[in-house]
């Protein structure tokens, strides 16, 4: 009697077992499943064809000839020339689409529109969007390349942006033009994107000095940008002469107190490069955290409202561009995790993001020549409200590549 209970025991206890290695596999098979069903060339071959469509209908007139955003219900790209802030994302949206392609037209086409952004290098620093214009175009040039002139015009570049760094506060000056407006030296979050250009020289036969000005910005942004949650001021102003911070402020976003969403995502992608940069673990800390409270607060169906903090949200619009720049920095984040869990955790929720941005709600198709819709630029000056931007198409690719790297 004795002896059956023990082997009716053991049978129940096999049986637990094989049922447990069962809801197992059946777990793991469809969280598998459910990542490898998005189709990442299927989303590229679609960025192909928008390319195509918008080189194809060359609207341009003379030197303006970058597209930048369509507005809401248009069909025609508005065209900014070399100078704008975003002429670098045009030709780096050509660049990845030679990566992927491997389409010598888009070479070609991508080298033109670089090659239009060359003066920038060698002029005096108009502000620190020289980071996004030479690194986001000849940048990405190189990188494919190895276009020794590419070289040297980043090298030219890291120099110049860094002209307007200020040690006595200790960030570069994004914006020298609004000095006296806004009280003093003002450093603005998007800002930390440009410091991977001083990176770069620094480690590419530029001045040494120039990762330490990128080391120091990161710290000092750091330090004073970002409120007890981790939320952050899109603009910090610092007094030029004693370097003192005077008031943490917006200028895109909602208000001073709110989560502007594209600034916070800038912050999510700034951090986590700077750890690739200099493998300081309080970067990849403080990306996390950054991070952590975009993920908190996201809608259900991860696509950010342009600022968090808007009071008609759900009637809000919605920024794609930020969702864009954030799945791009998560799949990067992912990689510096030892900790599987949370590796999957963030690569899990960049591809949730790519998911939504690559469905017929957000992608243009048929609606105008630009790959995503619904991004906001600058809502309280009631520009590029809901539109197709160019710098969303742009990291929007930059993403499925990253993604199609990962070998997912
Ligand atoms: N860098 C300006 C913007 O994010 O709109």
């Amino acid at each position: 009697m004795l002896k059956k209970m023990k082997a009716d025991s053991y049978f129940i206890q096999i049986n637990n077992f094989v049922l447990g290695l069962l809801i197992l596999y059946l777990f793991c098979f469809t969280k598998i499943n459910a990542q490898s069903a998005f189709n990442v060339n299927k989303q590229l071959n679609y960025c192909i064809q928008q390319v195509n469509k918008t080189v194809a209908a060359n609207n341009s007139i003379g030197d303006i000839n970058i597209p930048r955003s369509i507005d809401n219900n248009a069909k025609v790209w508005k065209y900014v020339d070399y100078k704008d802030w975003t002429s670098g994302f045009w030709p780096g949206i050509l660049w990845y689409a030679y990566q992927f392609s491997h389409d010598n037209q888009f070479k070609i086409q991508a080298a033109k529109f670089s090659n239009e952004l060359i003066p920038l290098a060698y002029s005096p620093a108009y502000d620190h969007d020289l980071g996004f214009q030479i690194n986001c175009s000849i940048g990405n040039g190189f990188r494919l390349t190895q276009n020794k002139n590419y070289k040297k015009i980043l090298l030219a570049a890291a120099d110049t942006l860094a002209t307007l760094f200020n040690p006595k506060v200790g960030t570069i000056l994004s914006w020298p033009r609004e000095v006296q407006s806004l009280g003093g030296h003002n450093t603005i979050m998007d800002n930390m994107m440009n410091l991977e250009l001083l990176f770069w020289a620094s480690k590419n036969g530029g001045n040494k000095q120039l990762y330490n000005i990128a080391v120091k910005h990161a710290n000092t942004t750091m330090k004073n940008h970002f409120r007890k949650d981790f939320s952050g001021y899109h603009v910090v102003v610092y007094d030029s002469i004693t370097g003192k911070k005077i008031k943490g402020i917006t200028h895109q976003g909602y208000s001073d107190a709110s989560m502007w969403a594209r600034g916070q995502s800038w912050a999510i992608y700034g951090f986590t490069m700077c750890y690739r940069e200099t493998h300081n673990p309080v970067f990849l800390d403080f990306a996390q955290k950054v991070a952590g409270i975009y993920l908190k607060r996201l809608p259900k169906d991860m696509i950010p409202y342009w600022d968090f903090d808007d009071k008609s949200i759900p009637n809000a619009p919605k920024d794609v561009s930020a969702a864009a720049v954030t799945a791009s920095a998560l799949l990067e984040l992912s990689t510096f995790m030892t900790d599987k869990t949370k590796q999957e955790y963030y690569k899990s929720k960049a591809v949730s993001m790519l998911k939504e941005i690559s469905t017929p709600k957000y992608q243009s198709c048929e609606v105008n020549n630009a790959i995503l819709l619904h991004s906001t630029g600058h809502k309280p000056h009631n520009s590029e409200v809901d539109a197709s931007i160019n710098y969303a198409d742009f990291y929007y690719m930059e993403a499925l590549l990253r993604l199609k790297n990962m070998g997912l």
